[in-house]
């Protein structure tokens, strides 16, 4: 991420939205910081996290609320410092190393907004600093030097909560990394598909995904969930077998890419050939556009997620799968057998972004509905805001055999569900932006303007 590669046209509209961007962040950090009593704000990149008894290190993940300054993923111990009214600085930490290679010095359409200072070490930080900071907050890892440094506060609640608040809703900029980043992550979905097609393993349909994305495996947002077959049933799986299994029937892949820090997180499934499946991904498929369609700024996820199972009795019913009607269905808990996962997320610097439930930048929760644990977000969207959409219908055998032992397993139709067990499952995601009065498929976008898809070599 440190140079940030982009298209010519995409680097034209970075170049215009980043100052903005920057001015805003710096706005409401500075509403922020009067609000909770601070003059000013350090924020650290993160550090180097060892392996334990080797001198080698996990690869390193800058911290999001660093991130938002600055699209430096690579950078290791280096901070933002931030007093209101003056320009940012940025210290960078580039270490004198022969063995490995320090970071670049920063470069890009970003830089220019930043005083910034290269630093070699960590006494050098505290001198690029002022010499007091008594009235600074600090947000970070808390390093074994930072009590000598004299900040007032480290990752104090009440401030990290306005900052976070704020996040949710994105800048004209980060709607831009965004869209970039499901550009590529659809790049890598078209390869990973072929690979599919090809009769590829699960580790060779992961290698075809960073191809296509032109990412290492490292840069992006989370692991690729690759599963094929009946493994689509694990929600988070994480196997990625080396060997092709015997029998191809479907691919539930779960793979997004990164963009200046910014994360996309999309989903699609396939079926080899089995037409029934097809078609149970068809209305999964037509169900996830029938809940993109009402977003906008003012709906309440938590209606939302109770609209998703609504629509997922109706298509386990149409399907087949069960023996009550879709009202029933979501009453008994049946649908939850099926879909038990929350239906999106807030997506950004994260992606699991932050602030899912809070009811205001000051204070408060916004509950979950009851018996819905694994919802995420429960905020009413507001213009700017990015989520997934992620519906799904699986046949989990643990839950199955759950629900068989229980009054609701007679309204199953159990074996219609044997029968799709070895396709493990569906899950059809996508990114959306909302507006005022809709929203923007960020993802249905992105695979459009690859079609015909791009040659990907
Ligand atoms: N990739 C994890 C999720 O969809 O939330
Ligand atoms: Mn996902
Ligand atoms: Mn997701």
């Amino acid at each position: 991420m440190q140079g940030v590669d982009c298209p010519p046209a995409l680097a034209a509209a970075l170049e215009d939205s980043f100052g903005p961007h920057l001015k805003f962040v710096c706005e409401r950090t500075a509403r922020a910081l009067a609000a909770c009593g601070y003059s000013g704000l350090l924020v650290h990149s993160g550090s180097l996290v060892p392996v334990f008894e080797d001198d080698r290190s996990y690869a390193f993940e800058a911290h999001a609320p660093f991130k938002i300054w600055a699209p430096l993923g690579d950078v290791p111990d280096s901070f933002v410092w931030f007093e209101p009214g003056r320009q940012p600085r940025l210290l960078v930490h580039r270490p004198a190393d022969y063995w490995h290679k320090p970071a670049d010095p920063p470069h890009g359409y970003w830089v220019r907004h930043f005083d910034v200072r290269l630093v070699s070490d960590l006494a050098a930080t505290r001198a690029a600093l002022p010499p007091v900071l008594a009235q600074a907050a600090y947000i970070g890892d808390a390093f074994v030097e930072l009590p000598t440094w004299g900040v007032k506060a480290v990752n104090p609640p009440a401030l990290m909560r306005r900052l976070d608040y704020d996040r949710a809703a994105k800048t004209p900029y980060e709607l831009a990394c965004l869209r970039e980043a499901n550009r590529l992550g659809a790049r890598g979905h078209l390869a990973a598909r072929e690979a599919f097609d090809a009769g590829a393993s699960e580790f060779e349909i992961e290698l075809a995904f960073l191809k296509g994305c032109g990412l290492r495996e490292q840069e992006l947002p989370y692991n690729p969930i690759v599963a094929l077959n009946a493994w689509g049933a694990v929600l988070h799986y994480q196997m990625l077998e080396k060997t092709t299994p015997a029998a191809r029937h479907s691919l539930l892949i779960d793979a997004g890419a990164e963009f200046a820090g910014y994360a996309s997180d999309i989903t699609r499934t396939y079926s080899h050939e089995d037409v029934a499946f097809r078609s149970l991904i068809e209305r999964v498929d037509r169900l996830q556009q029938a809940l993109c369609a009402g977003l906008r700024s003012g709906v309440d996820w938590r209606e939302v997620h109770l609209r998703a199972h609504a629509l997922t009795g109706e298509v386990l019913r149409d399907a087949d799968l069960i023996r009550c009607g879709a009202d029933e269905a979501v009453a008994t808990g049946v649908t939850r057998v099926f879909l038990p996962h929350g239906i999106g997320h807030l997506l950004g610097l994260e992606v699991h972004d932050v602030g899912g439930f809070m009811a205001s930048a000051e204070g408060g929760e916004l509950p979950r509905p009851e018996n819905h644990p694994y919802l995420r977000l429960t905020r009413t969207l507001e213009e700017g805001f990015v989520v997934t959409m992620e519906p799904g219908i699986y046949f989990i055998p643990q839950l199955l055999d759950a629900a068989r032992a229980q009054p609701l397993g007679s309204r199953i139709n159990w074996p219609c569900v044997e029968g799709f067990m070895k396709f493990g499952g569906i899950r059809i995601e996508d990114d959306l932006a909302v507006t005022a009065n809709a929203s923007e498929n960020l993802t249905r976008d992105a695979f459009r303007a690859l079609t015909p898809p791009e040659s990907i070599v």
